[in-house]
């Protein structure tokens, strides 16, 4: 599915942000603390600040990436979602609006290496194929010529 506005598709992505990943703290009273929280205000704050339009920015509570705190997905319509985790608030805030920019614009959501920050070239677990995806069969064995 693609979103037309004024017959241009739009550049849309939505980062879901895990609020439920225990990051390990010493200092806190029970060990660990919920850093998703303050990494989806973070988040919001720097679309607002930098005017970035085509994001959206959703809670959710675990991706399945638990050891990995924070974690995130990237998801748009037709194209492949991108699960990435150990982000930092303070760190990669930037980073994750810029990649997700870079997502939005792309055609099939797979932003060229090169355009990766740092924090997702190291932190992607996982890519997953959008909806109705279909592979090519592999091109069979050449013969060897000797
Ligand atoms: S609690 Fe965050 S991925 Fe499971």
């Amino acid at each position: 599915m693609k979103i037309e506005v004024n017959g241009a598709v739009a550049a849309t992505a939505t980062i879901f942000v895990c609020t439920t990943c225990r990051r390990k703290r010493e200092d806190m009273p029970d060990g660990f603390d919920l850093p998703g929280a303050d990494l989806v205000q973070a988040l919001g704050g720097e679309i607002e600040r930098t005017g970035a339009s085509g994001l959206t920015v959703t809670p959710v509570e675990c991706l399945a990436v638990c050891k990995r705190p924070c974690t995130v997905a990237l998801v748009g319509p037709g194209k492949w979602t991108y699960l990435v985790g150990d982000l930092e608030t303070e760190a990669h805030t930037a980073e994750i609006i810029s990649a997700a920019l870079a997502f939005a614009r792309s055609e099939t959501g797979i932003v060229p290496w090169k355009e990766r920050p740092q924090s997702f070239r190291r932190g992607v677990v996982a890519r997953i194929p959008p909806l109705g995806f279909v592979s090519f069969p592999p091109e069979p064995p050449k013969p060897e010529t000797t």
